[in-house]
């Protein structure tokens, strides 16, 4: 029996070298180590080996027991692996895969292009709040209580927590003026780029929230040539040189005097068109000097600071610029529209 033993060791031994795929794996398991196969055939003599033998056979038939075991797992093990993809010489010739790169939004990178212009003039970038209080959105910008633009009809409310702090959602971002003008001292420069919130009728001109970026500069003597020099300054750094710029007579509660900013239409170079609507002016936002109520309400002397402010809508500026005929086109992410940019 004992040389019986040692002899399917070794025939077991020569025939794992011969084991290549699951089908010659599987022929060895059933050979060796089924329920018919030698190693269970094996145990069945060995019931009938006398006293004496039964310790030495014993121990040699448990031998071969675990290196045929032995044996069959590692040429599972290199069977199994041989298989997987990671074991495969990668063929260099087929076509890598293509993975789509997003961009920055066209917004985003008017915010950027925008505040960067800016900042070569020395102004600093505040992002204010979206959700606002009454306070900050419209009295501390002598807004007061009757005005309509408080109007339910036109302005997002929030809650309440008592009488006089009422939550809404920003409708525009002259609040951050007074922010940013009740934490510091002047000298001021910043811009404020964010979202805004009108409660609007959703057309191909309006949606219930756009974009706007606000600019504030407080300083002494601060007039209103500096910002006519800004405004052309910025006209020239985004929209293209030689476009001349205009101030028209307007009106805002937190500025005096105030003014709509229009500049030359750089589609048509100011010939008329039907984007400006045979004007050659485009409208980009409403500007003004700092009124001195305003300064009073952030604790700034009116008498010895003055400052302009003005705020932009960036998807009013856009719609023109390339020709885009539909606001909502910039909110419904249409890959289409959006690779364009
Ligand atoms: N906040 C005004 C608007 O939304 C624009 C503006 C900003 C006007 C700053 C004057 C000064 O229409």
């Amino acid at each position: 029996m004992l040389e019986k033993i040692e002899n399917i060791k070794s025939e077991a031994n020569l025939e794992s070298g011969l084991i290549k795929d699951e089908k010659t794996l599987e022929e060895f398991r059933l050979k060796y180590l089924s329920r018919n196969g030698l190693l269970n055939t094996l145990f069945e003599e060995f019931k009938s080996v006398d006293r004496e033998s039964k310790g030495k056979v014993g121990k040699s038939l448990n031998e071969l027991k675990i290196s045929l075991q032995k044996i069959y797992d590692e040429q599972k093990e290199k069977t199994v692996s041989g298989k997987s993809p990671d074991n495969e010489s990668p063929d260099i010739t087929l076509p890598g895969v293509k993975f789509n790169k997003g961009t920055k939004h066209l917004i985003s990178q008017a915010i950027d292009e925008i505040t960067e212009i800016f900042q070569r003039i020395g102004f600093q970038v505040y992002e204010g709040f979206e959700i606002e209080d009454e306070y900050h959105n419209f009295d501390a910008l002598n807004t007061p209580d009757y005005h309509p633009s408080r109007d339910m009809q036109d302005t997002f409310y929030l809650h309440s927590e008592g009488k006089d702090k009422n939550y809404l959602l920003r409708t525009h971002t002259s609040p951050a003026q007074i922010r940013v003008m009740e934490k510091t001292k002047p000298p001021v420069r910043v811009i404020v780029p964010g979202k805004v919130y009108r409660n609007e009728a959703v057309s191909s001109r309006s949606l219930a929230f756009f974009h706007q970026i606000e600019g504030l500069y407080v300083d002494r003597k601060v007039s209103f040539s500096d910002l006519k020099g800004t405004l052309d300054y910025f006209a020239k750094e985004f929209f293209g040189e030689n476009l001349k710029t205009r101030l028209r007579p307007s009106f805002f509660p937190f500025t005096e005097p105030s003014a709509e900013m229009d500049v030359e239409c750089y589609l048509c170079s100011a010939k008329g068109c039907r984007i400006c609507k045979y004007t050659g002016w485009l409208e980009i936002g409403g500007c003004g000097m700092v009124n001195p109520d305003v300064f009073k309400m952030v604790g700034y002397d009116p008498d010895e600071y003055t400052g302009f402010a003005f705020g932009m809508g960036i998807e009013r500026t856009l719609m023109p610029k390339y020709g885009i005929p539909d606001i909502r086109l910039f909110y419904e992410n249409d890959i289409r529209f959006l690779k364009q940019f």
